[in-house]
């Protein structure tokens, strides 16, 4: 594939969109050209030829940003090859684990026939925002649980099925 490859996120406290970043980062260097972006700021997925969405998981939902732009865009994206992660769990539960989608997520991949889904675990630290947030991170709870190498290794098969395309 030569066009580009849009990367957006739906995040409240900036660790989807470090993740993100990680994707972008790793289908660069695989020699695609990337755009990397909050979804609440995509205006149109025309100019892209491939999507991956990322969506922090907050009471049992994506991310709200996420949601609507898979909503707003369905029409576009059911043309494109499509990748979804989620990243919120909290905890080493889930290390080694494979996480299934969320019901919303789950459905919105049905529909536009997206190539996959992961979970990755999340990160909540001093200084997210809202009261549950905090109270999280008082009681211990908190940390970063994101495991960057299996973040790239999953951006990678990104990168080669789109460079073998
Ligand atoms: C209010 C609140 C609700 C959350 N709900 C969930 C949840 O339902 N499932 C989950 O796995 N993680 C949950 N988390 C953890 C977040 O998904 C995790 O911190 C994630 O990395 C946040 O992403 P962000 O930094 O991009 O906003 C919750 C965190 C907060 C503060």
């Amino acid at each position: 594939m030569t066009g580009t490859v849009l990367v957006t996120y739906g995040t409240t406290n900036g660790s989807t969109a470090e993740i993100a970043e990680a994707v972008a980062g790793i289908l660069r260097k695989g020699g695609l050209t990337v755009e990397s972006c909050p979804a609440r700021s995509v205006r149109s997925v025309v100019p892209y030829d491939a999507v991956v969405v990322g969506g922090g998981l907050y009471a049992g939902r994506w991310h709200k940003d996420a949601r609507r732009f898979v909503r707003r865009h369905r029409d576009v994206l059911a043309q494109r090859p499509v990748w979804f992660f989620s990243s919120g769990p909290l905890g080493d539960s889930i290390a080694g684990r494979d996480v299934p989608p969320l019901r919303g997520v789950r459905r919105a991949m049905t529909r536009l026939d997206a190539r996959g889904h992961i979970t990755f675990g999340g990160c909540l630290k001093e200084g997210a925002k809202g009261r549950i947030a905090k109270m999280i991170v008082s009681s211990g709870k908190g940390g970063d649980f994101r495991d960057f190498g299996a973040i790239e290794a999953w951006a990678q098969g990104i990168a080669d099925a789109l460079t073998h395309a």
